[in-house]
C-alpha cells in the first residue's frame, strides 16, 4: 500500500506541473496566472475538489503519443465562493496552448452536466489557443458538445466566463453564450478571425489589442462585460457577482442582513434633480444615496453609458437595476443601450432577482443611423424584456418619462409592480418644445412674435403635461413621492413583493426580436 500511496503522491506531483516549469514561467512572463494559481483565487480557501487529473489525450498523429500530460490542458472539479457550491473549469496554457481537444472537451461537458444536476453555477477560466489542431474534426465536435450546453443551461445555472488569453475562432462562442464574460486588459483577447485573416480579407492592419482585447470589447462591441486591470482583479470581481447571484432558476439570490429600525430618509436626493429640465444630472449619485452601504456592482459600465446597469442591495434584497443616465447623451434610449439593458432584464428575471428602474428619458435616438441599424428591433428587445419578466419590479420616474420609453421602461402597463414619480417628473407623448411645435405649427406662423409664442405654448404645454399629476390620476404611477422618501418606498416595496407570484402564458419559447 505505502508503495502505491507513494506512487500516486508522485502522480499528482506531476500533474500539478502541467507543461513544466519552463512553461510556467513563460505564463508569469506574460504577465499571467497559471491554471490552478486562477482556481485557487478564485475560490474559497482550500475548498477545490478536482476531477478528472489523471486524464491524458488519445490521439497518435503528428506524434502526439509521445507528448502526454495529465488533465490535458484543463483543470475541472468543484469548489466553494462565499461558501456556495460552484462548478469550476481552468483551462491551462502551459499544456498544448490550452487547446481543446476530445478528452478536454469530454472533460467541460462532464463538469457542464454536473453543474447541471447540482444546480450550482459554473464558472470558466478561459485561456486557449481553440481547437487542438493535431486533433481536428474532433475537436471542433467538441466545442459543439459544449455550446450545446451552455445552450440548454442558459436560464437554468449562472455561467460566468472569464478570459485570461486567447479565444479565437469559434471558440469564442461558448463565452459569447454564457451570462458573463470577464476579461483582463493586456493579456486577454476574444475574435473569430485574427489581425492575419483580417489583413488578408479586408486590408486593414489591427494589433491583437485593438482588434479583440478586453478594452475593445467592454467599449465598443460590448462583449465584455467586465474588463479589469489584472486577472486577479477579474478574479475578485467573479466573486463579487456571486454575492448578488442566486445558484439556479429555482433559488433565491442571497439576502443580507437588514436594520430596518435605522433612518431611511436620504434627504440629499431632494437637491439632485436641476430646475432646468435640459440640464444633466449623474443617476449613479441617485443610485448610491438609494441603496445600502452606497454599494452598485455596475456592469457593462464602459459601454453604451447612456443606460447604467449592475447588482445592489436594497433593504438587503439583491436587485438588478437598470437606470437612464441624463449625464450621456441625456439619457436617450438607443440600439447599444437598449440591446444591453434588455440582455440585463432577462438575466434578472431568469434567475429571480427583482428589478428597479430609474427613469429619465427623453426618448428614443432619432437619425439614419438608428433607424437603418435596426433600433425598432433593438428598442423592441428591452420592450419585450421588461414586459416578458415576472420578478418583482419596481419604477422610479426620475424626471422624463416622454414617448415610447414611457411604456418601454418598465411602465405600470407591462406590469411594473410599483411606479413611483418624484415631483420632477414630466410624462408625455413627447417633450413641451416638439409638442407645440407639431400642434400650434400654424398658430405660430402667424403670431407677430413666433418665438415669444412658442415660449409661453411650451409654458402651457409644461404645466399641463409635464407633470407626474396626470399619471397619477389615472393610476399609471402608485404615488408621487419626495426624492428624500425614496429609499424608504424601495425598501418597504422589495419586502412587499417578497411574495410576489406572476406567471406568462404556456409556450415552446417566445420570440424575442433578436
Ligand atoms: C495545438 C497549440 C494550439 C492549438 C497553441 N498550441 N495553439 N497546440 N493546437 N490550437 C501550442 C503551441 O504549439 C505551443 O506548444 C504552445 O501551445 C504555446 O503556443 P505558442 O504559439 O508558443 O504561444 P503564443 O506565442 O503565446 O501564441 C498563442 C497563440 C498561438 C496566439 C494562441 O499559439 C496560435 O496562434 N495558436 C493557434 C490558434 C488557432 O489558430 N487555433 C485554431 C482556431 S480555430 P509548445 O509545445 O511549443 O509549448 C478554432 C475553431 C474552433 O479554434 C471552432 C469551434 C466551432
Amino acid at each position: 500500500m505505502k508503495e502505491n500511496i507513494e506512487k500516486l503522491r508522485k502522480l499528482r506531483e506531476e500533474a500539478k506541473l502541467g507543461g513544466g516549469e519552463k512553461r510556467i514561467a513563460k505564463q508569469h512572463e506574460k504577465g499571467k496566472l497559471t491554471a490552478r494559481e486562477r482556481i485557487d483565487l478564485l475560490l474559497d480557501e482550500g475548498t477545490f475538489e478536482e476531477i478528472d487529473i489523471f486524464v491524458t489525450h488519445r490521439s497518435s498523429d503528428f506524434g502526439l503519443d509521445k507528448q502526454k500530460y495529465f488533465t490535458d490542458g484543463v483543470i475541472t472539479g468543484f469548489g466553494k465562493i462565499h461558501g456556495r457550491p460552484v462548478a469550476v473549469f481552468s483551462q491551462d496554457f502551459t499544456i498544448f496552448g490550452g487547446s481543446l481537444s476530445e478528452a478536454h472537451a469530454e472533460k467541460i461537458v462532464k463538469l457542464m452536466d454536473m453543474a447541471m444536476k447540482l444546480g450550482i453555477p459554473i464558472i470558466g477560466l478561459n485561456d486557449s489557443g481553440g481547437a487542438r489542431i493535431q486533433e481536428g474534426v474532433v475537436s471542433l465536435g467538441g466545442y459543439a458538445d459544449i455550446f450545446l450546453r451552455n445552450t440548454l443551461a442558459s436560464g437554468v445555472i449562472p455561467q460566468i466566463s472569464a478570459i485570461l488569453g486567447p479565444s479565437a475562432g469559434g471558440a469564442v462562442y461558448s463565452p459569447a453564450i454564457t451570462d458573463f464574460i470577464f476579461m483582463a486588459r493586456g493579456t486577454s483577447y476574444m475574435f473569430v478571425t485574427g489581425p492575419n485573416v483580417v489583413k488578408t480579407v479586408t486590408h486593414e492592419e489591427v494589433s491583437f489589442e485593438d482588434l479583440g482585447g478586453a478594452e475593445t470589447h467592454a467599449v465598443k462591441s460590448g462583449v465584455a462585460h467586465f474588463a479589469m486591470d489584472s486577472e486577479m482583479e477579474v478574479l475578485d470581481g467573479i466573486r463579487k457577482l456571486m454575492e448578488f447571484i442566486p445558484q439556479n432558476w429555482k433559488d433565491r439570490p442571497p439576502e443580507k442582513e437588514f436594520d430596518f429600525s435605522q433612518n431611511l430618509i436620504v434627504p440629499e436626493l431632494n437637491e439632485i434633480v436641476p430646475d432646468n429640465p435640459n440640464k444633466p444630472y449623474d443617476m449613479k449619485r441617485v443610485i448610491k444615496l438609494l441603496v445600502d452601504d452606497g454599494e452598485f456592482f455596475e456592469v457593462h459600465k464602459d459601454f453604451a453609458e447612456n443606460i447604467v446597469v449592475g447588482f445592489a442591495r436594497i433593504g438587503g434584497v439583491s436587485v438588478g437595476i437598470i437606470a437612464n443616465q441624463p449625464a450621456v447623451l441625456a439619457g436617450v434610449l438607443d440600439i447599444q443601450s437598449s440591446r444591453k439593458a434588455a440582455r440585463f432584464v432577462r438575466f434578472c428575471d431568469a434567475f429571480n432577482i427583482p428589478l428597479l428602474v430609474l427613469e429619465d428619458v427623453p426618448g428614443f435616438l432619432p437619425g439614419t443611423d438608428q433607424e437603418w441599424n435596426g433600433i425598432i428591433t433593438n428598442g423592441a428587445k428591452l420592450l419585450f424584456a421588461f414586459s416578458e419578466a415576472t420578478v418583482p419590479k419596481v419604477t422610479v420616474i426620475t424626471r422624463k418619462a416622454y414617448g415610447g420609453a414611457y411604456d418601454v421602461m418598465n411602465s405600470k402597463h407591462i406590469r411594473g409592480d410599483f411606479n413611483f414619480a418624484w415631483p420632477s417628473a414630466e410624462i408625455a407623448v413627447m417633450g413641451p418644445k416638439g409638442a407645440v411645435e407639431i400642434l400650434f405649427k400654424s398658430q405660430i406662423e402667424k403670431s407677430d412674435d413666433p418665438q415669444k409664442k412658442t415660449e409661453e405654448l411650451i409654458e402651457e404645454y409644461r404645466k399641463k403635461f409635464a407633470n407626474p399629476y396626470i399619471a397619477a390620476m389615472r393610476g399609471y404611477v402608485d404615488d408621487v413621492i419626495e426624492p428624500s422618501e425614496t429609499r424608504m418606498r424601495l425598501v418597504n416595496a422589495f419586502q412587499t413583493l417578497k411574495t410576489k407570484v406572476d406567471k406568462n402564458p404556456d409556450k415552446k419559447h417566445s420570440n424575442i426580436p433578436l
